[in-house]
C-alpha cells in the first residue's frame, strides 16, 4: 500500500512513522508537516530526524503554518514536550524539506498513484483542506483517507467535547467531512482501547535498545501527562492505531455516518453525525490487544 502520513511529530506520532516504516504492508512515500503538537517548523524538523533516527529516508513536505482563518496557534507542548519530543531539549537538523508545499506534494502524489494512495492524517485536517482545495480531483484520485481524530460516542480530551486534531482546526475538519473523500475516521472511540503500559515501553527499550529505545524515553512524558489527567493505565498509541486501520481495517468495528464539525460555541471541534453528508467510517470499537501485541512486535523487528 502507497501511505503518505500527514503528521504534527509529536510522540504518539513518532510511534505511527516507526510502526509504518515496519509494516510490510506499507510503503511509506512521504510525510507532511502540519502545526498541532508543534509549529510546523518543529514538525517537518522532527520528521526528518524520526527517519534519519529509524534509517530512512522518504520526502518531507512542509504545509499549514495556522489553522483557517487563524493568525496564531500555540502548540500542545504540555502533552508532547517543548520541541514535540518528550523532554528531548534539542533536535537536530537533518536533511531538508522538500521544495514543495505538503498540499502540492499530496496532489502530485494522488494524481501519480491515482486510486493507489493512502493518506494517514494524524494531525489537525488543515493540509487534507488546503489539498482539497487545490486540485478538485484530489478527492476522486485518493484512494483513502484515514484520520486519527474526533469523538464520536467517545468525549473529548481536549475540550469535554472535542479531540484535539479536529478542534486545533475544526473549519478544515469540516471541509474534509464535507468532502467527496473516501475517509475513515480513527477516533477516541478506538485510540482510548489502545493503551501502552510503563511496562511495554520497558520491554521496547530491552528488545530493541535503538529505535525501541528512543520511542519508550520520549514516552516518559506522555505517560506523564496522562496520568496528569487520570489516566493511569498507559498512555493511547493515538496515531499508530490510525495506520493500523489502513492496514488492517477487519480488526475495527465501524459504523457509516456522515458528519459535520461544530464550529462555534462550547462544543466547537465535536464531531456529530449528520445524514445530509457522504457517509464516513467511524471506529466504534477496536481489538485493542491485538492492536498492542501488533505494534510491540513490529517495533521490536527494528531493533
Ligand atoms: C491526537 O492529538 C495529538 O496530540 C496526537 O498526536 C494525536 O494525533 C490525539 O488527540
Ligand atoms: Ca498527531
Amino acid at each position: 500500500m502507497k501511505l503518505i502520513i500527514d503528521t504534527d511529530p509529536g510522540i504518539d506520532d513518532a510511534m505511527a512513522i516507526a510502526l509504518a516504516h515496519a509494516m510490510p504492508e506499507v510503503d511509506l512515500i512521504g510525510l507532511t508537516a502540519c502545526f498541532g503538537n508543534t509549529f510546523t517548523e518543529q514538525s517537518s524538523r522532527n520528521a526528518r530526524y524520526i527517519c534519519d533516527l529509524m534509517g530512512f529516508s522518504v520526502p518531507v513536505a512542509e504545509g499549514a503554518a495556522l489553522p483557517y482563518g487563524e493568525t496564531d496557534y500555540v502548540p500542545s507542548a504540555n502533552v508532547h514536550g517543548p520541541e514535540g519530543l518528550g523532554d528531548l531539549a534539542e533536535v537536530p537538523q537533518i536533511g531538508k524539506n522538500v521544495d514543495e508545499t505538503a498540499a502540492a506534494f499530496l496532489v502530485r502524489m494522488a494524481a501519480e498513484h491515482k486510486g493507489e494512495l493512502v493518506i494517514c492524517a494524524v494531525a489537525p485536517l488543515t493540509n487534507i483542506a488546503d489539498a482539497l482545495e487545490l486540485d478538485p480531483a484530489f478527492a476522486h484520485n485518493v484512494k483513502e483517507l484515514v484520520i486519527m481524530g474526533g469523538a464520536y460516542k467517545h468525549a473529548g480530551n481536549i475540550t469535554a467535547h472535542a479531540e484535539a486534531n479536529i478542534y486545533h482546526d475544526a473549519k478544515a475538519a469540516d471541509l474534509v467531512f464535507a468532502s467527496k473523500l473516501k475517509t475513515k475516521m480513527i477516533g477516541l472511540d478506538a485510540t482510548m482501547l489502545t493503551l501502552l503500559t510503563p511496562e511495554d515501553f520497558g520491554e521496547l527499550a530491552k528488545k530493541a535498545p535503538k529505535i525501541g529505545g528512543f520511542i519508550a524515553h520520549i514516552s516518559d512524558f506522555y505517560l506523564a501527562f496522562y496520568r496528569s489527567v487520570g489516566v493511569t493505565n498507559g498512555c493511547p498509541m493515538h496515531d499508530a492505531t490510525a495506520v493500523l486501520a489502513c492496514t488492517h481495517p477487519e480488526k475495527f468495528t465501524f459504523e457509516a455516518t456522515g458528519l459535520r464539525v461544530i464550529l462555534e460555541g462550547d462544543a466547537l471541534g465535536q464531531t456529530v453525525a449528520d445524514s445530509t453528508r457522504q457517509p464516513v467510517d467511524v471506529a466504534v470499537d477496536v481489538a485493542g490487544k491485538w492492536a498492542v501485541d501488533l505494534f510491540m512486535e513490529r517495533i521490536i523487528s527494528l531493533g
